[in-house]
């Protein structure tokens, strides 16, 4: 059975959105994992747009479940995660301009310029895994960099418009996922995916860790709207009665 990570992220976005303390993501990814995730996922972007370093801090520091963090190759990244010490880091491309991870990191052609940075993270026991899009030939250069794991990109899977396209595209993953296995890298999987379009992935026994943010988040949202409200309310009318 695929473990849970967590993703947290818009939590804080939330939060920079007033630029007020609440909610504090650390806070929660103690209810997450009180809920029950196997793992906690954050991703500190270059621009620091929702998750900060002292959040990434405190969510080691605190949390008894790994900790994945989701981080551009930069140097600056590379730094944060030989600091923390996470459980594993995902390597994905970040634009400034995307509202979330668009692709897979590209790593054909490109095996030279990551190794370095790469090799730091193994050399730290941090666990590698490349974000990938669901391309043999990306696989195997991911493979060729030696790092443990892959994380399929299922956003073309989420994303399907009909049957018959999740259909494909589900097949495609799971190709993808064998043919990871062959080379012997641990298959992880994520984005996009939602309450509607788990299960199929959930059940392919090739999956290791799937990474679930926004559909969690937008549904704890929903989940906890009755009591929030029921809560403001209450203490109005205990202030109309003059209980303070
Ligand atoms: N995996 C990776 C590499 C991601 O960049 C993201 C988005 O932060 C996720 C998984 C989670 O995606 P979603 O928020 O759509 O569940």
């Amino acid at each position: 059975m695929p473990k849970l990570s967590v993703n947290i992220d818009h939590i804080a976005t939330l939060r920079q959105s007033r630029g007020t303390p609440y909610p504090d993501p650390v806070d929660a990814a103690v209810l997450a994992q009180l809920g029950g995730a196997d793992g906690i996922t954050v991703h500190p972007r270059e621009d620091r747009r929702h998750i900060q370093d002292r959040d990434v801090l405190l969510l080691k520091q605190i949390l008894q479940v790994p900790l994945t963090l989701e981080m551009a190759l930069t140097d600056e990244m590379v730094e944060l995660a030989l600091a923390v010490k996470p459980f594993a880091c995902t390597l994905v491309p970040e634009l400034r301009e995307e509202r979330t991870t668009e692709s897979g990191l590209r790593v054909l052609g490109r095996e030279s310029i990551l190794q370095a940075n790469v090799k730091r993270l193994l050399d730290a026991g941090i666990f590698v895994s490349i974000f990938i899009d669901t391309d043999v030939d990306e696989i195997s250069a991911a493979h060729s960099l030696e790092v443990q794991y892959v994380e399929l990109h299922t956003g073309p899977y989420s994303l399907a418009a009909t049957p018959d396209e999740e259909d494909e595209q589900f097949k495609i993953v799971v190709r993808s996922a064998e043919h990871a296995k062959e080379l012997g890298l641990r298959v992880n999987a994520g984005h996009g995916l939602h309450y509607h379009n788990t299960v199929r992935i959930a059940a392919l026994p090739l999956v290791d860790w799937l990474h679930t943010g926004h559909s969690i988040i937008s549904h704890a949202t929903l989940v906890g709207m009755e009591r929030a409200v029921r809560e403001m309310q209450e203490l109005i009318r205990r202030a109309a009665r003059q209980e303070f």
